[in-house]
């Protein structure tokens, strides 16, 4: 949520700062700004919407840009006041010499304007960001040192935070601090750099310190400093960074959504690799630090996420209680942390989280994790503030997901807890399901080729796309294992296209949505051949019956019920608990087309952002 870059070193500041933040523009884009320091001048830079208005900007203020090796810069996702221009980053205090930008929020940011403005600060915004820079440059007053300053003023501030600021009167230096928000500062030669995230940088350097909480840090050309919360220098710990700078590139395709759905296959054997060798082995996964003794004593598993991971965690649900047969709850990280949770050391706790950094989750495994359950994490980001809190951390290795509306790391996701769910039931012992076991091994196998044989022709997902564009509603209905599927599906249809599309279970229709059927209602029905099959049938003929247009995503179909659909969508033949890892494929592909076909910024749709670091 916002993007933070910082520059020093020789090179043209303002260059690095917009194409940083341009890698960080799946984290908000709201408005932008840039402050640019040069001969003990700050000038700040600023502008509402998309980054690309700030380049505008720029274009006029070349003398300036072409003067400045230092500098800092902002992509907004707004949070206290509206994004205008002015409550865009970089903000100042009165009297310009100290300019800051900040992702986070500041809690008691009212009771600290309050004092503030006693002293004689004026604001001209209505952030939160704007109190830490009065307050800063308030602490200058007294110390006439940046470091000082900000090592006092974060000892006052209450809530979340990564700052990066720079004052006129030290024109070397950035200086940063974080609590509760990832920053980090990457290392050059003869330059530095600071990010909220790493593909801000990586085109420049694989080489980073990650800034823990409470820490500050002095970053220069030439030298890194950093503190810790009680003001001690302690050793640098530089570490290299996980992504190569090809990663954030279209590679050809016309967004990153696309790319990212074609990208499933391989991402899908990148999981698998090294765990599943054969049907007839065991799954390995060195990364469950479990002991087959503390497995045997698990008696639940809660599973905590949001949006599409929270979608994911309910097909664990299904996978992990049947095979591992242990009772399992999914629950939204932002309900579950306001209520009196029941969890012990024998509950296993599994966090599922795409970027690592999703606010919500992390607070309430810090939560659970008082409770002394072993706590499971399975995330894309390795280097993120959840793995750190993991007793076992599952990597899914998905490679960077730019855009904002996740899918290989869903995919990713899945198949992560299909393996769980297997190891967990073999070092249970348990011989139940063996048979359906060692099958569903030989399907995950043969996934990765299924996958690549569904997207080697998408024409008849783009037309059916193009055909159902115009409607502005949708129901999604699933039942069983695929029921999740219904529910990300309609959520990908609703973030990039704002169609309304809700997702239900198919048995749910009829006490309720039913009432909204008619022609111009859409019913999307995901049926696989397997228990809940002629279920779901019936209930789409009770969508038929109100005329509701139907479109059908399967693997099978009966001749004598073709006619009941207006339109079907095919998939490859498998099994109904492995369907959703194809099903959802179709779903993605549905919502890119329909809304590409609508013209809508698919890469980076309105409102959202893609790491939510906000509860
Ligand atoms: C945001 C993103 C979603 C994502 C959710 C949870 O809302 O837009 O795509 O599913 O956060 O994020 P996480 O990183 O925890 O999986």
């Amino acid at each position: 949520m916002c993007g933070i870059i910082g520059y020093i070193g020789d090179k043209k500041a303002s260059d690095i700062l917009i194409s940083g933040l341009s890698h960080l523009e799946y984290r908000g884009y709201d408005s932008s700004g840039v402050a640019l320091m040069h001969s003990n001048n700050i000038d700040v830079y600023k502008a509402q919407g998309k980054l690309i208005n700030l380049i505008e900007v720029l274009k006029t203020k070349q003398e300036i840009c072409e003067k400045s090796n230092i500098g800092i810069g902002h992509i907004r996702w707004a949070t206290h006041g509206l994004p205008t221009t002015t409550n865009a980053h970089p903000h100042t205090c009165n009297c310009k010499s100290l300019t800051l930008v900040h992702n986070g929020i500041i809690e008691n940011y009212q009771e600290l304007k309050e004092e503030l403005i006693k002293t004689g600060c004026i604001f001209q915004s209505q952030t939160d960001t704007e109190v830490a820079a009065h307050l800063i440059a308030y602490e200058y007053g007294k110390t006439n040192n940046l470091l000082k300053a900000m090592q006092n003023a974060v000892k006052k501030i209450k809530g979340a935070f990564a700052f990066c600021a720079i004052h006129k009167n030290e024109p070397n230096k950035i200086v940063v601090a974080k609590r509760n928000a990832p920053l980090i500062i990457g290392v050059g030669e003869n330059e530095n750099f600071v990010a909220s995230d790493i593909p801000a940088i990586i085109e420049y350097t694989k080489k980073a310190i990650y800034l823990s909480d409470y820490q500050v840090g002095v970053v220069q050309k030439n030298n890194i400093e950093i503190y810790d919360d009680l003001g001690n220098l302690i050793p640098n710990k530089v570490e290299y960074l996980p992504f190569e700078a090809v990663a954030i590139s279209k590679m050809g395709y016309k967004h990153f959504m696309l790319k990212e759905i074609h990208e499933q296959s391989d991402v899908v054997r990148n999981v698998l690799s090294g765990k599943l060798i054969s049907p007839l082995e065991n799954i390995k996964l060195d990364e469950c630090k479990l002991s087959q003794e503390k497995i045997k004593n698990i008696t639940r598993v809660q599973i905590i996420a949001c949006g599409t991971s929270l979608h994911a965690g309910m097909v664990g649900k299904y996978i992990i209680e049947k095979f591992a047969q242990i009772p399992v709850d999914v629950e939204p990280s932002s309900e579950y942390i306001y209520r009196d949770t029941i969890a012990d050391e024998n509950t296993l706790v599994i966090g599922i989280s795409q970027s690592g950094e999703t606010a919500d989750t992390i607070t309430a495994i810090k939560q659970v994790k008082e409770q002394n359950s072993h706590i499971a994490i399975i995330t894309n980001r390795t280097d993120s503030t959840m793995a750190r809190l993991a007793d076992s951390l599952l990597p899914i290795s998905a490679g960077i997901e730019v855009s904002v509306a996740a899918t290989k790391s869903y995919m990713a996701q899945l198949i992560s807890l299909y393996l769980l769910a297997i190891y967990l039931m073999e070092n249970k012992n348990i011989q139940a399901h063996k048979e359906e076991v060692i099958n569903l091994k030989q399907e995950l196998i043969q996934l990765p080729n299924k996958l690549e044989s569904l997207l080697e022709n998408t024409d008849d997902i783009r037309r059916i796309a193009k055909k159902y564009s115009s409607y502005k509603d949708f129901i999604f209905i699933a039942r069983g294992i695929n029921f999740p599927s219904a529910l990300e599906g309609a959520l990908k249809l609703k973030e990039i296209s704002y169609i309304n599309a809700t997702g239900y279970g198919a048995g749910e229709l009829k006490h309720g949505p039913i009432a909204m059927l008619d022609e111009n209602m859409p019913v999307l029905a995901i049926l696989n051949t397997g228990i809940v099959y002629d279920k779901v049938l019936s209930n789409c003929e009770e969508a038929r019956a109100r005329q509701a247009k139907l479109i059908g995503v399967t693997n099978y179909i009966a001749p004598k019920d073709k006619d009941l659909f207006d339109d079907l969508i095919m998939i490859p033949s498998v099994s109904d608990l492995m369907s959703p890892a194809m099903n959802i494929v179709v779903l993605q592909l549905l919502a890119y087309y329909i809304a590409e076909y609508l013209g809508k910024d698919v890469d980076q749709p309105r409102n959202l952002a893609k790491s939510v670091t906000v509860e």
